[in-house]
């Protein structure tokens, strides 16, 4: 038996990228097919549909999605709407798991492990929005349903990972009826993990603390737009976006992809940076329950940034994303395959 992939190649750096942790995958044995999907800007323009009712069925028919960042115009172009906002809804992946791990030699601080729980699927990036007689409102739905299974999957991933606190980040003091009601759930779901430390942080403070002293950090969970803004904060920490995966994860399905955009400006130079979609493959490999590949492949990575010459440009490095992608199926092929 096979487990069905989805393989969304992105835009802008997008399939250099895929390429690289495609290739990383194809190294290990494992189970895995395949589906390309052609979707996003590219296809909306040429078809006037970004992501057909077709390909939403072969998403939701797989057993996991592989996804690069996929461009969304800033301007209001004709009402195009944010695929990976759209696959998110759809498939509802309520939870987007972002770790923010540091690799050891060059990451700007050490022994950095904290991981951000987003909620993937309301908020401000509800998508309702509307136009009024002096300029615009956007509706920041946060319904209590979500908070609760938020909040519980932060918690249960607290227990799961052997954390030992979870940081409500919020804004109640302003925002009293949403926020308010994130932070309320959070105190109340609190309650069921007595083992657990229950934190809460104003969002502006979390920003603050997180250059100041990120190691006060465990596990962090708010709502969509501040995970969206506190995880790129978080993954300079690191030392550059292009080194952080995520999950997003719900109760049928799950999108892998990195946190970073398109990165147009360095597209088709060969020289992205492929860590952070293929920290995301290795996230799916244990998704699907092959642990120790995932794990084999997060070591491989480690063990080649460890080397200050193994780097790509975003790090001050010279390697391009093939020889970068090269090196770490070698540490992977002589370490952990050949017995
Ligand atoms: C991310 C991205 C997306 C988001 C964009 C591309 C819609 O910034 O995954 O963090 O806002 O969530
Ligand atoms: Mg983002």
């Amino acid at each position: 038996m096979k487990y069905k992939i989805a393989v969304i190649e992105g835009d802008g750096v997008g399939p250099e990228i895929m390429n690289s942790a495609l290739e990383i995958l194809n190294t290990l044995t494992l189970p895995f097919e395949y589906i390309k999907l052609d979707v996003g800007y590219k296809k909306w323009m040429e078809t006037g549909e970004a992501i057909s009712q077709g390909d939403m069925d072969i998403l939701k028919k797989c057993d996991a999605t592989l996804k690069a960042p996929l461009y969304t115009p800033s301007s209001k172009e004709k009402n195009f709407s944010s695929v990976t906002l759209t696959i998110r809804k759809e498939l509802d992946v309520y939870a987007n798991i972002r770790p923010i791990k540091t690799f050891p030699g060059i990451s700007p601080f050490t022994g950095l492990d904290l991981i951000i729980v987003r909620e993937n699927t309301e908020g401000l990036y509800s998508g309702v929005e509307h136009s009024v007689n002096n300029g615009a409102v956007t509706e920041r739905i946060i319904t209590k349903a979500s908070c609760e299974k938020i909040c519980k999957y932060a918690f249960n991933l607290a227990l799961k990972e052997g954390r030992r606190k979870v940081t409500c980040v919020h804004k109640a003091n302003i925002l009293k009826k949403t926020c308010g009601l994130f932070r309320e759930t959070f105190f109340e779901t609190a309650k069921d993990y007595p083992s657990i430390e229950a934190e809460e942080t104003l969002v502006d403070a979390c920003a603050y603390k997180l250059i100041r002293n990120p190691s006060s950090f465990d596990v962090i969970v708010t709502t969509n737009m501040f995970g969206d803004i506190l995880s790129d904060e978080a993954a300079a920490l690191t030392g550059s976006l292009g080194l952080v995966g995520s999950c997003n994860i719900g109760e049928k399905h799950a999108v892998f992809e990195p946190i970073h955009g398109t990165a147009p400006d360095i597209a088709n130079e060969g020289v992205a940076n492929p860590i952070g979609m293929i920290m995301a493959a290795s996230y799916m490999c244990n998704f699907l329950g092959f642990k120790n590949e995932g794990e084999k492949i997060r070591k491989s990575v480690t063990e080649v940034l460890k080397e200050k010459k193994n780097l790509t440009p975003d790090l001050g490095g010279k390697l391009n994303t093939k020889q970068l992608t090269n090196k770490i199926k070698e540490v992977l092929i002589q370490k952990y395959l050949i017995q």
